[in-house]
């Protein structure tokens, strides 16, 4: 089962995917993000990827317990119909994933989820780091996209996502000669801490930045009482899990995947 429509050469946002699909409806999300109700009830997270109107997240939404691939195929070619060619999902478990590939997504990576008990003593935080400021978005952004590769790239509306996914979070940068070279947020829901991202400038790689960035994510969760720590990195990113590993994260059996889907050529 996969999405066949023809691509047509439209804008995507910010009309109403909802209309587009002529069925279910759809609560105005923050900015661009858009969730979808299907006529089952389910939920659907849409929004657009990395500044690019042709590519587009799709995830599951809150209410996505069975979830049917028909409802993502018709959720991607009402996407398809307004010039989407390309679409990914957030890191999804093995469970979330499996509708998404019935409707004809592949696997884009694969990522080792780590987890690590909040116990004892809050770790020292070895370097000077402060609270991230609007104003830092900017250097934020940039020294992101020098750490990571091209896909996994964060623009403003991302790093807006990854602040808002969680009910409270902490944003923390650490200040350098040139303004900030490296940075991390963290999210807080119920008794759960989540490291949703951590970027440290590679000129300033090496000196002990990233771990301080997450010693500081577990003194805070300390701090509100959290009692467990979740990150998750690509597979292949040696370096970001043996950091993780030093610091006390613990790598779980099961992953997470990130899945895409391209038009058929
Ligand atoms: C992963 C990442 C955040 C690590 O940041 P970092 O500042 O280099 O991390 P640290 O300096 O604390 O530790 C990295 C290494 O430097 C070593 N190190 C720490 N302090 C040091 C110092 N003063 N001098 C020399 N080396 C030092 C550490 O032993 C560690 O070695 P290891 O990788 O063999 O374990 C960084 O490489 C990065 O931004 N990568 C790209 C983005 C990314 O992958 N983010 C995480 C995705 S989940």
């Amino acid at each position: 089962m996969s999405p066949t429509t023809p691509p047509v050469n439209r804008p995507l946002w910010p009309r109403s995917l909802s209309v587009l699909l002529g069925r279910g409806d759809e609560r105005a999300g923050l900015g661009h993000r858009t969730v979808l109700r299907t006529l089952s009830g389910h939920h659907l997270r849409v929004a657009p990827w990395q500044g690019q109107p042709d590519v587009a997240l799709v995830g599951p939404g809150r209410a996505s317990r069975n979830l049917q691939p028909m409802e993502i195929v018709s959720c991607v070619e009402a996407l398809v119909h307004r010039g989407v060619r390309q679409a990914v999902t957030p890191a999804l478990s093995p469970h979330e994933a499996e509708p998404f590939f019935r409707a004809g997504f592949r696997l884009h990576e694969n990522l080792h989820l780590l987890a690590r008990p909040i116990d004892g003593e809050p770790p020292a935080v070895s370097h000077r780091l402060r609270r991230g400021r609007p104003w830092d978005r900017r250097r934020v952004l940039a020294l992101d996209n020098a750490a990571f590769e091209q896909f996994w790239q964060f623009d403003s509306f991302s790093l807006k996502e990854a602040r808002r996914a969680t009910p409270t979070n902490r944003f923390m940068v650490c200040p350098g000669p040139d303004g900030v070279v490296g940075y991390a947020v963290t999210g807080r829901a119920g008794g759960r801490g989540y490291l949703q991202r951590l970027a440290v400038h590679p000129e300033a790689q090496g000196q002990g930045i990233g771990a301080a960035l997450v010693n500081d994510c577990l003194w805070w969760l300390h701090n509100r009482g959290v009692s467990l720590a979740l990150v998750n990195t690509q597979e292949r990113n040696a370096r970001a899990l043996g950091l993780y590993e030093r610091l006390g994260f613990v790598l779980q059996r099961e992953g997470l995947l990130v899945l895409r889907w391209d038009t058929p050529a």
